[in-house]
């Protein structure tokens, strides 16, 4: 089963959890949505990542899926995201896909994110800061990583369709 991981990123978090996961999974192609368009009916099986800012998808995933919609939707399909804060990780999906492409998904899942001030500059940077030291001040002040068990179980749950 040719599948496709599909993947957004600004910082490189999500790139490395594509190739993470990608790893795991049989016959894959990876294509990153800043710089191409890949063709869904090329595939069988489609997986688009995205990183998230400010609650929201990146922009090329959301474009893409928009534009491919009618195409991804006639195979099996799966999501994830890379984000910051865990704990907001299911609200951010639930708001950042339809509930129809939710219920047709194989699975749709978070797997963490990083935070790296090296890798940021100017608003994006202060942004960071002060949204970490509020959470330092509600005593959640750990730094977030990539999941790679929730990379494994999603793996797992897409080979079970391969
Ligand atoms: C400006 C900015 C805004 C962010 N907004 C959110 C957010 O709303 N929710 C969240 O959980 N994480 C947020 N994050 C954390 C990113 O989702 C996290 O760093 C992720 O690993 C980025 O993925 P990337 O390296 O693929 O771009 C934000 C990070 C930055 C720099």
């Amino acid at each position: 089963m040719r599948t496709l991981i599909a993947y957004a990123s600004k910082t490189g978090t999500t790139a490395k959890a594509a190739h993470l996961l990608g790893e795991k999974l049989q016959d894959v192609t990876l294509r990153d949505l800043t710089s191409g368009s890949p063709n869904p009916d090329d595939y069988d099986m489609i997986i688009m990542g995205s990183s998230i800012r400010m609650g929201l998808l990146h922009k090329a995933a959301r474009k893409w899926l928009t534009d491919n919609w009618n195409a991804v939707k006639q195979k099996q399909y799966a999501f994830f995201i890379c984000n910051g804060f865990i704990d907001q990780a299911p609200q951010i999906i639930q708001s950042n896909f339809s509930e129809e492409a939710l219920q047709g998904a194989v699975c749709a899942d978070s797997f963490g994110g990083e935070m790296d001030y090296k890798k940021l500059k100017g608003m994006d940077r202060f942004v960071t800061k002060m949204v970490m030291n509020d959470r330092k001040g509600k005593g959640q002040d750990f730094l977030p990583c990539i999941l790679t068990d929730r990379i494994q179980i999603f793996a797992d749950t897409l080979k079970g369709k391969q």
